[in-house]
Parts: C-alpha cells; sequence; structure tokens
C-alpha cells in the first residue's frame, strides 16, 4: 500500500511506516500546496497530515485510492470528517497524551501574563534595570484567590483545572454540556453562563474545539465584559476568536493582555497587527511542544494509520 506524509515525522515512525509501505514524504515548503496534495493523494492508501494541512472534500475526493487519514494532532477541524465518513475513509487522531503539556503550556502563559515574564526579560536586555525591590517598581498581580474562567471542560480544560487548583485559584467554566455535580465537586469547579464567565474571571482561558458553533465565539460583545485588568488565553484553536475584534480591545486597553498559542492564519503574517502589541504574549502553536510528546503523537499517529489500513479499529476514531 502507498502512504503520503505531508511533513516529515520522527525517524522511528518512518522506520515502522516503510516496512510496511510505500512511503512518500513531503519535505517542501510546510504547508503542503494544495495542488501537489491533490496530485499526490491520487494513488495513496493512506494519509498522514497536520493541523496545518486542509483536508477539504477536493482533498479526500483527490484520493480515490483512500483508505485512511491519520492527523499528528488531537484536532480535526482541518479535515471535512463528514466527506471521510461518507467515503468510508477511517480518521484518526491523538488525543490524550498531549493533554499535559498543552495545560502547562495554559499555566505557563498565565503564569507570563501575571508575573510579567516576558516583560522582565526584555528590560534586561534592554538595560533598563536601574531599580530594584521597590513598593511599586515592576508588579505583577497573585494567581491565588483570582477567577480562572474555563471555556471548554473537556480533557484540557480538566487538566488545567487541576493545575489551578494547586496555585488555589478560584475555577468557574462553561460548557455545551455541564460536567456531573460529582465531577464539579471533585474538580472544584462551578459552572456559569458564558457572559458571567466573561465578566467574573480574571483571566479566561480556551480550551473547546473549533467547530461551526465556536467560530469566533469570542468577539468584542464578549470581550467587551470583561474587567479591565483580565487577561484572555488561548492554546485552542485560532478561529474561535475574531482577532480584528481582540486587536481592537488589546489596543483599546479593554482588557490587561493576551497569551496566544493559535492565531486565526498560522504561521502568523509578519504584518498581523497582534504582533506590534505590547500586551500580548505570543507562541508558536506549541501545546503540544514537547519532547516526551510529540513522540507519543507520533507513536499514535503511526498504529492509527496502520491499525485502519488493516481494517482494524485505531486507537483513537474521529466520529462523526
Ligand atoms: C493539536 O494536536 O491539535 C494541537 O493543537 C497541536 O499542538
Amino acid at each position: 500500500m502507498k502512504v503520503l506524509l505531508t511533513r516529515k515525522l520522527h525517524d522511528f515512525a518512518l522506520k515502522e511506516l516503510k516496512r510496511k509501505y510505500d512511503v512518500e514524504t513531503y519535505t517542501g515548503k510546510v504547508p503542503m500546496p494544495k495542488k501537489i496534495l491533490i496530485s499526490k493523494i491520487k494513488d495513496k492508501d493512506g494519509l498522514i497530515c497536520y493541523p496545518y494541512d486542509t483536508i477539504d472534500s477536493s482533498v479526500i475526493n483527490a484520493g480515490t485510492r483512500l483508505k485512511a487519514i491519520s492527523t499528528y494532532s488531537v484536532g480535526y477541524d482541518h479535515i471535512d470528517i463528514k466527506t471521510a465518513s461518507q467515503r468510508g475513509i477511517v480518521v484518526g487522531y491523538t488525543p490524550e497524551v498531549l493533554t499535559r503539556a498543552t495545560a502547562d503550556l495554559t499555566m505557563a502563559l498565565m503564569l507570563a501574563l501575571f508575573r510579567r515574564i516576558p516583560e522582565g526579560n526584555k528590560l534586561i536586555q534592554d538595560n533598563k534595570w536601574k531599580t530594584i525591590f521597590g513598593p511599586y517598581e515592576f508588579l505583577g498581580t497573585d494567581l491565588y484567590q483570582k477567577t480562572l474562567g474555563i471555556l471548554g471542560m473537556g480533557r484540557i480544560g480538566k487538566a488545567v483545572a487541576k493545575r489551578a487548583a494547586g496555585f488555589e485559584m478560584k475555577v468557574i467554566y462553561h460548557n455545551r454540556t455541564r460536567l456531573s455535580k460529582k465531577e464539579e465537586e471533585r474538580l472544584g469547579v462551578q459552572y456559569v453562563s458564558l457572559d458571567s464567565l466573561f465578566r467574573a474571571s480574571d483571566v479566561v482561558s480556551i480550551h473547546s474545539p473549533h467547530t461551526p458553533q465556536t467560530n469566533e465565539i469570542v468577539n468584542l460583545k464578549l470581550i467587551k465584559k470583561m474587567k479591565k485588568t483580565s487577561f484572555l488565553i488561548n492554546t485552542s484553536r485560532g478561529k474561535i476568536i475574531n482577532e480584528k475584534d481582540l486587536v481592537t480591545a488589546l489596543k483599546r486597553k479593554m482588557i490587561a493582555g493576551a497569551a496566544l498559542d493559535v492565531f486565526q492564519k498560522e504561521p502568523i503574517n509578519s504584518d498581523n497587527p497582534i504582533v506590534k502589541l505590547d500586551n500580548v504574549i505570543l507562541m508558536p502553536h506549541s501545546g503540544s511542544a514537547t519532547v516526551e510528546t510529540r513522540k507519543m503523537m507520533a507513536e499514535i499517529a503511526v498504529k492509527n494509520l496502520v491499525l485502519s489500513l488493516a481494517g482494524k479499529k485505531p486507537i483513537y476514531q474521529v466520529m462523526i
């Protein structure tokens, strides 16, 4: 069977794939241009792709022999699941293994915002460290007893709630479906409406998947409800926020700042106004970017593909 990789994977993963299949790996500029993707998928049985690749109906239908798609990500909003399902193509993804790493990055961004870490680093690099340890000099704020609002209480949202408990924060959340009373108690979280989440939180952290329902759900109307001292964090998907609205809010200092790991367009354009703002912390989509996590993701992506191509159930299958 023939397999296409839209980008290089770990060596061990490639080796395993090459033992079983005729593997073609795209090595050009990322993401793989659509035209090339469409021409290369034509004779392939399997595809391993990344969140940057748009696997829409034109790609899926060009793959007339395609039986399995395995994405190296937990998010699958870049794949037309409906078309894949209609064609009987199995779609595998990599949840669970990246929960901890993404929750850790969220806490790192939260601490960086609250304690002004990038600013402190820049201050020293610019040789502007003149006074130390005064009553008003370079103050941040405590996480202790602050309210964290979690939008999307899935695996990653819950892992963030657990970490926030360690910092003695108060955690409120909004989710499509409310957790059971028992689980709310176990996590120490309180369910609130979307409006209340934005009104009451000192920091809102987004952990929803990107779906038609969550597309640009965070807009100016919602951001306006936030306190001027509040922060916004997004380690989920860029398209959940109306980025123009967020830039407006940050420019007008309607909120204190934002930390973003994901954007409407990735990689971000250098002329994107968000890059120039001084009240943002930006990361290049790195939620799962640890040595350990990316290795586990590769293992699962390969297993998902191998099982699917053998006509078996993958470890993690996207269900419509
Ligand atoms: C995912 O797996 O969807 C993450 O966003 C990648 O870091």
